[in-house]
């Protein structure tokens, strides 16, 4: 049995933000991840991070109406105001930590565009943010005393009286089951993008923390809003950054039109994302395609400033589609990449469960509404990741730790155990992938109320097979058949409240475009969706609506 003040159950971007908040004030601070922290999906952020900084000539006012009109008005603006005034504040601490920014002409920090904004407000580092934010913020946390199970996989949250009090892991090491006891937790274990196939996520993205939460009571929130890329790349679904469109870069049809004239003629290829990948969609169900595809022309940018600025996307299309970016266009396609939804919380990531904090993508405080601005999320993480540390560590002043958790040790053990006793039966990689792809067909850029349940019928059949997947390995060291038996359940529990939001919907709003109901419906539908888990109805969801918090920004027609 372990024990901390504070365990952040994620080690990505807002995991260690929050544990630099909690070491940095002399806290008993612990990460628990199921990788080692630097190959958390964070790492996979390529563009950048937004910061209205007023030396710049920007406002926070700004760029809260630009992300706010980016959601389609779904977002909640109280919580909009606290990122956007405290966003300059978050960039300028991360390079003072040590993040090498890239530089602009005049030494200062650099600055690129991106989608669904009018002002070049995108700080970055190449097209490898992320992985830079990262690293610095995992030294950070370790030069100051951070505790980290590496490896471990949370199978549980222990919870008392309703009051969450740890977690049960498992060391996937050596195949050991332990409980980590805590005053509080952080749920900070990104997103669920591997729900859909094909998608930008890392294969360790099964939204294990939202059904923790879940499972444990918490609601979900806006599920149904899943963010399509405009530029994966054809065949692979990697993510190919915006920010070739924010440095320049073309959209194309099969007759070399920049078809976004037609959709966008004021923001073109930086629309919204929505918008540019449901153009995408019109072109290539029109006929305007290329196998599936539309072109990304970066040629006339040159390959000087291809692989200065864009060197990482020149390096993933060579390397996937031996493409070279300076002499062809490249094929992409729009590919699921964010959960614009999730765990819900207020804006100080306290969830509906004493002693439960969420941030970043696994976290719905209410930013990004129905449709994410690119390079929202980085920022969403960090200012979120600190504010739920700095509650957290509020709230345990008046915590007692007493739990017994041996109980849930027992139970969990057995669970695990009766898994891996199972004789042979269904294929976990099978069932995985049929979900997914299913997913895909049901709640994909398009959607409407016979394609939601078709998702919904196919989610019945894979949960009656759910009990019948059977562990080939029965090890105890680098059990990885068992952890994706339990990544499965997870993801199971993450399709259950993706459908029944998008099947309660009844209106099209950023992400959620429904053929049947095009029109957004503010009479009706202006409120969130939230899905509870509750064993008192028959198929053990309960679905209620809360109303989104609009402060001074009145929702009108988005056009772009
Ligand atoms: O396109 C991108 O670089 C992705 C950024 C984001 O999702 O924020």
């Amino acid at each position: 049995m372990y024990e901390h003040d504070i365990l952040i159950i994620g080690a990505g971007l807002a995991g260690l933000r929050a544990a630099v908040e909690g070491v940095k004030n002399g806290l008993d601070v612990a990460v628990v991840s199921k990788v080692h922290p630097v190959r958390s999906h964070s790492n996979a952020a390529q563009g950048g991070i937004n910061a209205p900084l007023t030396d710049r000539g920007d406002d926070w006012e700004g760029h809260a109406y630009d992300t706010i009109k980016g959601s389609d008005f779904l977002a909640d603006q109280d919580a909009v105001e606290v990122m956007s005034r405290e966003a300059g504040d978050a960039v300028i601490e991360l390079e003072r930590m040590g993040v090498i920014f890239t530089r602009g002409e005049d030494g200062k920090l650099g600055t690129r565009a991106f989608g669904g904004q009018k002002v070049a407000r995108t700080f970055f580092v190449g097209a490898i943010t992320g992985s830079a934010l990262l690293h610095v913020l995992f030294e950070q946390s370790l030069k100051l005393g951070l505790n980290v199970y590496e490896e471990w996989f949370v199978t549980k949250l222990i919870m008392e009286d309703g009051i969450c009090k740890g977690v049960v892991a498992y060391d996937i090491k050596n195949g050991e089951l332990h409980t980590i006891k805590a005053k509080a937790v952080i749920m900070a274990t990104g997103g669920n993008g591997r729900v859909f196939e094909p998608s930008t996520q890392a294969l360790i993205c099964t939204g294990d923390g939202l059904s923790l939460a879940y499972k444990a009571g918490a609601p979900l929130m806006d599920m149904e809003m899943i963010q399509y890329h405009p530029t994966t790349l054809a065949r692979t679904g990697i993510l190919l950054s915006e920010a070739a469109r924010g440095e320049g870069a073309y959209l194309l049809n099969s007759k070399g039109e920049r078809f976004m004239e037609k959709y966008a003629p004021d923001y073109m290829e930086l629309a919204s994302r929505d918008v540019v990948s449901r153009s995408e969609q019109t072109e290539i169900d029109e006929g305007r395609g290329i196998d599936g595809n539309v072109m990304l022309d970066l040629r006339h940018l040159g390959r000087d400033y291809i692989e200065k600025r864009l060197g990482y996307l020149q390096e993933v299309s060579l390397e996937f589609l031996g493409i070279d970016m300076a002499e062809e266009p490249v094929p992409v396609r729009p590919g699921m990449h964010y959960l614009m939804g999730g765990i819900k919380t207020d804006l100080n990531g306290a969830t509906q469960i004493p002693g439960l904090y969420a941030a970043g993508e696994c976290a719905n405080v209410s930013v990004h509404g129905a449709n994410r601005l690119g390079a929202n999320s980085l920022l969403d993480t960090v200012v979120f990741g600190r504010r739920s540390a700095e509650h957290a560590i509020e709230y345990i002043k008046s915590v007692k730790q007493n739990s017994n958790s041996e109980n849930d040790l027992k139970l969990e053990s057995k669970r695990l155990q009766s898994i891996l006793d199972r004789p042979k039966g269904e294929n976990i990689a099978n069932l995985r992938n049929d979900m997914a792809v299913n997913m895909t067909k049901g709640i994909g850029v398009w959607r409407d109320q016979k394609s939601i349940e078709n998702a919904l019928s196919n989610l019945h059949d894979v949960k009656n097979r759910l009990p019948k997947i059977s562990v080939e390995h029965k090890g105890k060291f680098f059990n990885t058949n068992l952890i994706f038996a339990l990544e499965l359940e997870f993801m199971v529990d993450n399709a259950e409240a993706i459908i029944h939001g998008a099947i309660t919907r009844k209106e099209s709003r950023g992400a959620h475009y429904r053929t049947d109901m095009p029109e957004r419906d503010d009479k009706n539908w202006l409120k969130h969706t939230l899905v509870y888990h509750d064993t008192n109805r028959e198929n053990n969801v309960r679905i209620e609506t809360a109303p989104v918090t609009i402060t001074k920004w009145e929702p009108v027609k988005r056009v772009y």
